[in-house]
């Protein structure tokens, strides 16, 4: 059996009085292509947030490729993780948010070399080779010295998975990456998605609202409400058969608001 390269154990997450995170256990596999759905406010954006290192912890543990990542090992015990070990590890996972942050002055070429060449020491000449690669997976190209603001949204999103994906993280982590798009710009990243999903060995975990392309880019669904997985499974069980009430109560509120399943 092949390790886990996520281990999510207990993870206990509040805000003042407010638990956001029940006890929350998961494990994701190598390569693994996953999607996590329900209700807003379930704790969706916080757990990917957590991995990203962007949150602290209430309580549990998270092992991220073989290592704690908010803790450490000192002697026989494990302690908070420092900045440093933190950096460490944050530099494993790559992330996509639905506002897509790209450097508003910069090219998009800039956009996606920048960090490579300022966090790891790759040479310009390297990244932008790289960074062309990527430009031409998520077909972007040939905008290479365009500003955003010359970009439709979808555009801009694109770019952002290529500059994500520039960092050469083993984990990939996609929070409702097309939920601030115009409807007609939405099928564009999402096929840049499907390539990716196809194409890498990477592990992606993926919050969406679009069931129809959850279905298609998942091996397996997690169904999360008020802090907890109420259910996970293969797309076609998760969706089609759905065994939980919650479940099924937010499926048929998402046909109702008139997304495809
Ligand atoms: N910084 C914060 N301070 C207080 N409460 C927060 C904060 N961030 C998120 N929350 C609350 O945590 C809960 C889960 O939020 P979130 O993870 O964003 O849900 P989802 O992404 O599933 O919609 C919500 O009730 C939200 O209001
Ligand atoms: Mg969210």
């Amino acid at each position: 059996m092949p390790t886990p390269i996520i281990r999510i154990d207990n993870i206990v997450k509040r805000y003042g009085p407010l638990t956001v995170l029940d006890g929350l256990s998961m494990e994701v596999m190598p390569g693994e292509k996953l999607a996590l759905i329900g209700p807003s406010g379930s704790g969706k954006t916080t757990i990917l947030r957590i991995l990203m290192t962007l949150e602290s912890i209430s309580g549990g543990h998270i092992e991220v490729d073989g290592e704690q990542l908010y803790h450490m090992p000192r002697g026989k015990d494990l302690v908070a993780a420092d900045e440093r070990h933190l950096h460490k590890m944050r530099e494993r996972i790559g992330m996509v948010f639905q506002h897509f942050n790209l450097f508003p002055h910069k090219c998009v070429l800039d956009n996606v070399t920048l960090a490579p060449m300022l966090t790891k020491g790759i040479k310009r000449t390297d990244a932008e080779r790289r960074a062309m690669e990527l430009l031409e997976m998520v077909g972007m190209a040939d905008k290479a010295r365009s500003v955003p603001a010359q970009l439709s949204g979808g555009q801009k999103q694109r770019v952002a998975i290529a500059r994500a994906l520039a960092l050469s993280p083993k984990i990939m982590l996609f929070d409702e990456i097309t939920s601030a798009l115009d409807p007609e710009l939405v099928e564009e990243v999402l096929n840049v998605m499907r390539r990716l999903a196809s194409e890498t060995d990477m592990t992606m975990l993926l919050v969406t609202h679009e069931m129809g392309f959850a279905h298609d880019f998942a091996d397996r669904v997690l169904f999360f409400d008020r802090g907890r997985i109420v259910e996970e499974g293969k797309p076609n069980d998760i969706f089609r058969n759905p065994t939980q009430e919650r479940t099924q109560s937010f499926l048929r509120k998402i046909i109702a608001a008139g997304h495809r399943i």
